[in-house]
């Protein structure tokens, strides 16, 4: 028992045991506002400069976000200037709303409105702080003091704005109850539709009541539960647009957002990668990619998550992790046998069913769905399986190894993870099989070959004739026969140079490009003296000479202790 967790006072969720939320689905994309330039730079150790800022609006406009929060204008002389080379740069598209965020305080009020001058849509965001613990160590306010705030802020931004009808600006407005998830819920909704009704907001002209998980302090569920008692209490309640503003204390921001857009929310405030304050927002292209593996658009393009993550990290300075979801470089990639077995096989079934739906195990999207179709999807330790260095082999290198020839050449990839001690490279992969299979030469190699075919009279089958000279440790044996085809054929000649024992089990060939040139590759099992079964691989421009090579590099594995 550690009582040091007792100084801790657990939350108290709201009461509503007729909750709805739990069944039912998130259907459709929500407006979307991503607060990565006010909220997320705001919580940078060095802010963007003007460049950064500029960079970062415009993929924010590609990627389909239609509210941008671009600053905190009235804080600082920078936020300001920024603003103003937005409007003034004309950077900002017609259908694109730009927010910008100031305290209820008549000052920073007025510096805001002149510092939107100009911009063709414009979301003033006001906000105060609601909650318990605010109201009583910071604002030493009464809930009616907290109110008055809140009214008075609501009837300047009102009145700035009537005073500015007919200079083209078209202005919205959103009210934040700051760290509106530790406020008392009935409390919440009075000052909320105090300031709904001092604004004029109507159904025609709605007001966004954006409702801030400023500081995650419980489970999911009771945020959910905060949203729904919300909404059902809000007089005039077809007046609001109802927003979200989760961030990320406990780790659950994206669940937080899921069960609330389940909950009623319409809106949802975030940011990429989940940048901001603390342990950041809510991570939009976590949620919006959810949605998308669920057949849900999310109506925001992050079909190349690469390039995003690239200018994020040059301008926030920031790094997405490795295992971000959709977005960490090792966020499709397995190392594990069983996985890459299952992804292996989904791919395979994938390509047999012609399935138009995306069935592989152990990847929740097709990575080609985010632009990340040539990375490596299954990588080599010493943790990977057999089927792991036979999809390289095949994805990166074109040779299609039989099933049964998995296990032989997995053991061989493993003995060198573990020599190594590190993951191997596909290039790695490729030379460990060239080294074992292919340039293999020892004792045995052919020096010349031929095949001729010769027909007889009176049947279809014609006798396949060999006649070649073999190189036994470093002197030339030359070999004379012939048989039903040409892997019998050499396989009766190999008696005359001693080499007695092996029986032919499976056969298996396929053609393959090399850059501009195609050869063929035989993969050949054989039985060796003792009854142990082993692997050879050979490639040629032709047929039978690959599968020559395949005996003999069987053999020579065999005798060199492969096995
Ligand atoms: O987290 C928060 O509560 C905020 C508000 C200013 C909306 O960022
Ligand atoms: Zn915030």
């Amino acid at each position: 028992m550690n009582p040091g967790c007792k100084k801790y006072i657990p939350f108290t969720p709201v009461s509503l045991p007729d909750r709805t939320w739990p069944d039912k689905k998130i259907e459709k994309a929500p407006v979307w506002c991503s607060v990565d330039l006010r909220d997320g730079n705001q919580a940078l150790v060095t802010p963007m400069n003007l460049q950064e800022k500029l960079e970062y609006f415009k993929l924010l406009v590609e990627l389909g976000f239609k509210e941008i929060e671009v600053g905190f204008p009235s804080a600082s002389e920078t936020e300001y200037e920024i603003l103003r080379a937005l409007i003034d740069g004309h950077y900002i598209p017609d259908d694109v709303t730009i927010q910008v965020l100031v305290q209820a305080r008549e000052h920073l009020i007025r510096k805001t409105f002149e510092a939107v001058r100009g911009a063709k849509n414009v979301i003033i965001h006001f906000y105060n702080s609601t909650s318990t613990l605010q109201r009583k160590v910071v604002f030493k306010k009464d809930m009616q003091g907290i109110i008055d705030i809140a009214v008075a802020g609501a009837k300047l931004v009102r009145e700035l704005t009537e005073a500015d009808a007919g200079s083209g600006t078209n202005y919205r407005y959103e009210y934040s109850p700051e760290s509106f998830s530790g406020t008392e819920m009935d409390f919440a909704v009075d000052i909320c539709h105090q300031v709904m009704e001092t604004l004029g907001a109507t159904k025609e002209n709605p007001v966004i009541l954006n409702l801030p998980n400023t500081v995650e302090m419980c489970t999911p569920n009771t945020y959910a539960d905060q949203i729904e008692y919300f909404i059902r209490h809000l007089p005039n309640r077809e007046a609001a647009i109802i927003s979200v503003h989760p961030h990320n204390d406990r780790g659950t921001g994206v669940a937080c957002t899921e069960l609330s857009l389940l909950a009623g929310a319409e809106r949802v405030e975030g940011t990429l990668f989940g940048n901001g304050e603390r342990t950041g927002n809510l991570d939009i292209v976590t949620v919006a990619l959810n949605m998308f593996t669920q057949g849900v658009d999310p109506e925001l393009d992050f079909s190349h998550i690469d390039h995003v993550r690239d200018i994020y990290e040059r301008c926030t300075k920031m790094h997405v992790p490795e295992r971000w979801p959709y977005a960490g470089k090792l966020a499709f990639t397995a190392f594990s046998g069983s996985h890459q077995d299952a992804i292996n096989k989904g791919h395979e079934y994938m390509r047999e069913s012609k399935s138009p739906y995306w069935e592989i195990p152990y990847l929740p999207i097709d990575p080609a769905d985010v632009g990340r179709e040539y990375e490596p999807v299954i990588r080599i330790n010493s943790q990977s399986g057999k089927g792991g260095a036979a999809f390289i082999m095949d994805h990166n290198f074109g040779y299609h190894l039989p099933k049964l020839m998995h296990p032989e050449f997995g053991a061989v990839v493993q003995v060198e993870c573990d020599r190594t001690g590190r993951e191997l490279q596909p290039d790695e992969v490729f030379e460990l099989f060239k080294r074992e299979f292919l340039n293999i030469s020892e004792p045995y190699a052919l020096s010349r070959a031929k095949f001729y075919e010769e027909a007889v009279a009176g049947s279809s089958a014609n006798i396949t004739h060999f006649s070649g000279v073999l190189s036994v440790r470093g002197s030339f044996v030359p070999l004379e026969s012939r048989g039903n085809g040409p892997i019998d054929a050499f396989f009766n000649a190999l008696g005359q140079a001693g080499i007695e024992g092996y029986s032919f089990i499976t056969y298996s060939e396929h053609a393959i490009s090399m850059g501009s040139d195609s050869q063929a590759v035989a993969y050949i099992q054989l039985r060796a003296p003792g009854g142990r079964r082993i692997f050879g691989v050979g490639t040629e421009h032709n047929i039978n000479f690959a599968s020559v090579k395949g005996i003999l590099s069987a053999i020579n594995r065999f005798e060199n202790g492969k096995l």
